[in-house]
């Protein structure tokens, strides 16, 4: 048999893409081409999704049409929201949504055709429904009714909105809208990898995604934002960072929001939520966390030659906005979706099975020996 490959497949390519493009040296992030920087600048969530799923811009009554759709599939079937409710109040945001995902398959008229036509049908309704199903949750558990969507706001408003009960700033909707964008899709990160696994199986949409949420729950992935304001929290006060984060090297431990399998400098996603998370703060007179991370940051840097990744400052931005810790792993699902069923469409158009091969290591002539004997 051939080499084994390097733990945690670290470098092997395991299929061409067209999705995606990472370029970890110069920290540049490509979606269908475009720069991320760029679709920051001028896009929105929406075309983006467009952008991802359909390889390339919209044009004005493409991207009409699709918003419309999208605004259109966001209520949650009645009996849905009787099951959420029916759920023990202290599960964790995270197990509702893998939950809710899988459950919703079964309202999905289109649930088990795996055609392009119908598995786009079913990506734009998860797109729709998983910001509503995060945001009912999120007042469910408070003992609150759910807010419905409101058709007259953008995508990431409309998610502010239905959390929160009341319309957000401008500032607050614009950042949660460069925060959808910059989660959107990311190559073959591991939740996309066990996307494409099921979905190589001929297994369905909603199966996929129910599998990339499982992955992305895990702190090395997408949980790592939540370890972050763990981090922020202990440190307190801004003047303790420096001192608190030098005793976390000197111990030896991970710090959440540095370091990447791909980038070798600092992730291009970092800087805007970096400058979105500053902004928020002046806004809202609270500059604390930013300073804090701004000083973990120049000192592991200095110290480990490890930059930030887009875990970072994507927490002190949610939680200026209100967004409690344990909904921010949800948040990034509910953008990163866009990509996964981007990488759905991808894999059934072009599907071998995924079944990579073991170097066994175990014992070959073991003897069996009957239970009272042993
Ligand atoms: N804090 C401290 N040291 C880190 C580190 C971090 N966040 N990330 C990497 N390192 C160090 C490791 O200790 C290791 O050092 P060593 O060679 O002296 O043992 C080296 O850098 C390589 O780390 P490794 O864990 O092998 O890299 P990886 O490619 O397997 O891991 C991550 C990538 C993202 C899992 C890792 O950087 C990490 O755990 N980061 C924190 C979690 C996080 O922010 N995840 C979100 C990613 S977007």
């Amino acid at each position: 048999m051939t080499t084994v490959a390097k733990a945690g497949l670290e470098d092997v390519v395991v299929s061409t893409s067209e999705i995606c493009f990472i370029d970890g040296r110069q920290g540049r992030l490509l979606y269908r081409g475009f720069d991320i920087d760029d679709l920051v600048a001028h896009s929105t969530f929406e075309e983006v999704v467009y952008l991802l799923w359909h390889g390339a811009l919209p044009s004005r009554k493409e991207l009409d049409a699709h918003k419309k759709a999208l605004v259109r599939a966001r209520k949650l079937p009645p009996r849905f929201i009787t099951f959420l409710k029916d759920l023990p109040k202290k599960t964790a945001p995270m197990e509702v949504l893998r939950t809710g995902v899988s459950a919703l398959s079964a309202f999905d008229p289109d649930a088990a055709d795996n055609a392009r036509e119908a598995t786009i049908r079913k990506a734009i309704r998860l797109t729709a429904q998983m910001p509503t199903l995060v945001a009912a949750w999120e007042r469910i558990r408070r003992g609150k009714a759910p807010v419905a969507p409101n058709p007259r706001l953008s995508h990431a408003a409309n998610f502010l909105y239905m959390m929160f009960g009341k319309k957000p700033t401008d500032l607050a909707a614009r950042t949660f809208d460069v925060a959808l964008i910059l989660h959107a899709d990311h190559e073959f990160n591991a939740s996309t990898f066990a996307a494409r696994v099921t979905a190589a199986t001929l297994s369905d949409l909603h199966s996929a995604i129910t599998s990339a949420i499982g992955a992305l729950k895990g702190p090395l992935h997408g949980g790592a934002n939540e370890q972050v304001m763990h981090m922020v929290e202990q440190i307190k006060d801004p003047a303790r960072a420096e001192a608190w984060i030098r005793k976390a090297l000197a111990d030896k431990a991970r710090i959440m929001g540095f370091g990447h399998r791909v980038y070798r400098v600092e992730d291009p996603r970092a800087k805007h939520l970096r400058r979105l998370a500053t902004l928020l703060g002046e806004q809202t007179g609270d500059t604390h966390y930013v300073a804090s991370l701004n000083t973990v940051a120049r000192v592991v840097t200095e110290e480990k030659h490890i930059y930030p990744n887009v875990d970072l400052y994507s927490g002190a931005a949610y939680t200026t906005m209100g967004v409690p810790t344990d909904q921010f792993t949800p948040i990034f699902a509910i953008s990163r979706v866009a990509g996964w069923s981007a990488h759905v469409l991808e894999q059934h158009a072009h599907n071998r099975l995924i079944r990579p091969r073991a170097e066994y290591t175990g014992p070959t002539s073991a003897t069996y020996v009957p239970i009272d004997q042993r």
